[in-house]
């Protein structure tokens, strides 16, 4: 099998993927057009064209905008479900998607809203594609500790729903120390907790991230590099990076493929995943983030398989399923 034919039949499980980040400009103009909301775009050209981020906040100002044309159940079914026909097309077996609940209960939209519409999607994708997933909340962190204490509350009923919260949005200036309380009392109620740390931000809010929000997984953290202690923690406590390639050279966290830091990582020992972030921004889905980095840095097919393997690894499904999914990777030639 080539490099190319091992990535597209490598079961994978994607663990960070923001689901308004993967609304594609054509759905985004059909229910903008069918919700009687103006967009400030005449073409799905003209919406591509204004893709030209330079960095994190660049990008969210018009990720933000885009997710506003989002209002019914209706709505949030068909952005997940798109995303899901894309898992199956990636050989994406199992995902752990990120939503952005303030996002919308800002605008008026209702938590029930935005969370029926996921939770259908969901069960269809397990039922219609064989797709396993999870959902994990966000807090926007450039909003207050208390805007987070009252999303935490609405998210209270939906316990059974949600397997983790999670940080995101602008992440310089918003370091992890803010919702401390938030993420401790989070934990007190049975959720799993991940946080954005070192995507922008310095290293120290990925010691942040594990001391004071004392999270399960990091999502990005390529900028732990630069601190040798930090790496040697990851290292030892196992701890996984859900590492964005396309993502982190979009926003310029890297200037080109070849400089990207997850090999060495792998290499090191720490326990990298590759996942998409937001891939209608950020020109492309799983295997496009696999194939970019295969191509970029000669990954071999041993890389490739362990990259697989930590995916699962490092996820939240039961150890049983994971010992599935691994000897699957293994069994491949
Ligand atoms: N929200 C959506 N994508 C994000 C990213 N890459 N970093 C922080 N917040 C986000
Ligand atoms: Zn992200």
């Amino acid at each position: 099998m080539n490099r190319l034919e091992l990535i597209r039949a490598l079961p994978k499980a994607e663990l960070h993927v923001h689901i308004e980040g993967t609304f594609e400009p054509e759905l985004m103009f059909a229910i903008a057009q069918r919700n009687k909301i103006a967009i400030p775009y005449k073409s799905v050209e003209e919406v591509k064209q204004a893709y030209n981020f330079h960095n994190l906040q660049s990008f969210l100002d018009i990720y933000y905008a885009g997710a506003a044309v989002l209002i019914h159940e209706q709505d949030f079914y068909d952005l997940a479900w798109a995303y899901f026909e894309k898992c199956a097309e990636d050989r994406v077996v199992h995902t752990e998607m990120f939503f952005d609940p303030q996002t919308h209960t800002d605008r008026g939209v209702a938590f029930s809203t935005v969370i029926n519409g996921l939770q259908k999607a969901c069960d269809d994708a397990k039922a219609k594609l064989g797709i396993s997933s999870h959902l994990i909340m966000c807090f926007l962190r450039h909003l207050s500790e208390e805007a987070a204490f009252a999303t935490l509350e609405q998210a209270l009923p939906y316990k059974d729903q949600i397997i983790a919260v999670g940080l995101d949005s602008s992440e310089v200036g918003h370091p992890p120390s803010k919702f401390e309380r938030v993420f401790a009392k989070a934990r007190e109620a049975g959720f799993l907790v991940v946080a954005h740390a070192g995507e922008e931000g310095p290293a120290a809010y990925v010691w942040e991230a594990l001391d004071l929000l004392k999270v399960n997984r990091i999502d990005h953290g390529v900028r732990s590099e630069e601190d040798l202690a930090l790496m040697q923690r990851l290292i030892a406590e196992k701890m996984p990076l859900t590492v964005c390639p396309l993502s982190n050279l979009k926003l310029c966290v890297v200037d080109d493929m070849q400089q990207h830091n997850i090999r060495r990582l792998l290499q090191q020992g720490v326990h990298v995943t590759v996942n998409s972030d937001d891939p209608s921004y950020f020109g492309g889905y799983m295997n496009d983030n696999f194939i970019a980095i295969a191509e970029a840095l000669d990954l071999s097919n041993e890389e490739l398989k362990q990259l697989a393997i930590n995916s699962f690894e490092a996820s939240f499904i039961t150890d049983t399923e994971k010992e599935q999914w691994i000897n699957q990777i293994r069994a491949l030639v």
